[in-house]
């Protein structure tokens, strides 16, 4: 069964530690996350609930056309809305606070817990009663009866008012967008009763839409974590399964593409309209794979930039190769490296650029917006004719090479 099949039905609410409950939902309705990125699967948003013996609070909620889903789970946990003391904000945008204007009618004992920058922008998104919005600062801790939540401030994950929550007596740790993943869950909730490869590789993809950007402030937050000392025995975020079995496969898989840490990949981006393109595409990949490197070919125009950002973060180099298109880099290549750019995704990568035209070279803006993404070009950057001579065949093969060997400073890819 996937996503569509449950016309939007999603799990009941679940218990996940004593006292701890997950009360998301399930998106099989949209298209596109963000207006961007596909989601065949869905997407799951992930609320929870920790009741105390003096009261409940709420973490986080999701997009506005659950909201009704979200509230009856909530209900239905704590029995009374009027038993919820807190809304936690660990993160504003609208797939988790959409619904915060509906739970806070109805649970009008509620205020709202938010990071200090959360309380400046919060207005700015939601109507919420001022005299309803509480700050928390940074390791405060607020007690509901025997379960006690401690706030960690880890900003910029993506958006710079975020925060994590802990629950001390349970040992979870409620991390928003971080360590989430795309995809609804159909099977369950925990990551031992899901496909968990499935939901890792769509991690990678999560992690190379959303959160890539934010590299540094993934490495300072799982640092802030383990300084913290903080133990998790249960890793909850806001996107995909719960972690309970393997909390240490997703941080580490967030913590390597962060660094990055890379081995001897490469992608080749390419473009291609009447097929001279793709013949130095095809030239460059077989050259890379003889030398032992691994490679990825994607064809720009037939790729979502979602997939093609995805498998760019597992690689050290990426090459591009495109024809001249009214006098601009070919635009489903040049789309890729907007996307790059916007990321600044070449932090600790190279780039290559192969360009081909009839009349005149686009390489220079390709040179241009990959810099400014962060690549380190690796030179020559090397442009042809549409009808290659036996010097162009040259070039390319010299430049592949050089990919090659520059390639060999990176272990070889498992
Ligand atoms: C619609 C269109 C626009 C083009 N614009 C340019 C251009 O502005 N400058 C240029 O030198 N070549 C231009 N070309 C030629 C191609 O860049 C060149 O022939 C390239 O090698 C074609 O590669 P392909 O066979 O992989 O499609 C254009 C070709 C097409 C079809
Ligand atoms: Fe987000
Ligand atoms: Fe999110």
């Amino acid at each position: 069964m996937n996503c569509s099949d449950l016309r939007g039905l999603s799990p009941g609410p679940r218990q996940i530690a004593s006292g701890v409950f997950w009360a998301g939902v399930n998106d099989c309705v949209k298209d596109l996350f963000e207006s961007l990125w596909p989601i065949p699967d869905g997407v799951s948003y992930n609320a929870y609930v920790v009741v105390g013996s003096e009261g409940a609070a709420v973490i986080d909620g999701v997009d506005e056309h659950l909201a009704y889903e979200y509230v009856e789970k909530v209900r239905e946990i704590v029995g009374d809305l009027g038993r919820v003391k807190y809304l936690v904000v660990n993160h504003l945008e609208p797939d988790h606070h959409a619904s915060t204007p509906r739970l806070l009618d109805l649970a009008r004992n509620a205020s709202v817990l938010v990071s200090s920058v959360g309380a400046k922008i919060i207005g700015s998104l939601y109507r919420v009663p001022e005299d309803r919005i509480v700050e928390v600062k940074d390791g405060e801790r607020v007690d509901l009866g025997g379960r006690t939540l401690r706030f960690v401030y880890t900003p910029w994950l993506h958006w710079p008012e975020t925060m994590m929550t802990y629950v001390e007596e349970e040992g979870v740790l409620f991390s928003c967008d971080a360590f989430g993943s795309f995809g609804a869950l159909v099977r369950g909730i925990f990551d031992d009763e899901v496909d968990l490869e499935y939901y890792l590789e769509e991690a990678k993809r999560y992690f190379s839409n959303i959160v890539l950007k934010y590299s540094r402030n993934v490495l300072e937050a799982i640092d802030k974590i383990e300084k913290l000392g903080l133990e998790i025995r249960v890793l909850a975020p806001s996107h995909g399964p719960v972690y309970r079995k393997h909390v240490d496969k997703v941080v580490s898989l967030y913590r390597d593409l962060s660094q990055p840490k890379l081995c001897a990949r490469a992608t080749v981006v390419y473009g291609s309209m009447y097929g001279r393109t793709e013949e130095v595409a095809r030239a460059v990949a077989e050259t890379l794979e003889r030398s032992g490197a691994s490679v990825n070919l994607v064809d720009a125009a037939r790729t979502h930039p979602s997939y093609s950002l995805r498998l760019i973060v597992e690689s050290a180099a990426v090459v591009f190769v495109f024809p001249t298109y009214d006098a601009s880099v070919f635009p489903p290549v040049r789309e890729v490296m907007n996307y790059l750019y916007v990321k600044q995704a070449g932090r600790g990568r190279l780039a290559a650029i192969l360009n081909t035209f009839s009349w005149g070279p686009s390489a220079r803006e390709a040179v241009d917006v990959l810099s400014r993404a962060g690549f380190q070009v690796v030179e020559p950057v090397v442009t042809t004719k549409s009808m290659l001579s036996p010097e162009d065949r040259k070039k390319i093969e010299e430049l592949a090479e050089r990919v090659s060997s520059e390639l060999r400073r990176f272990g070889s890819c498992a």
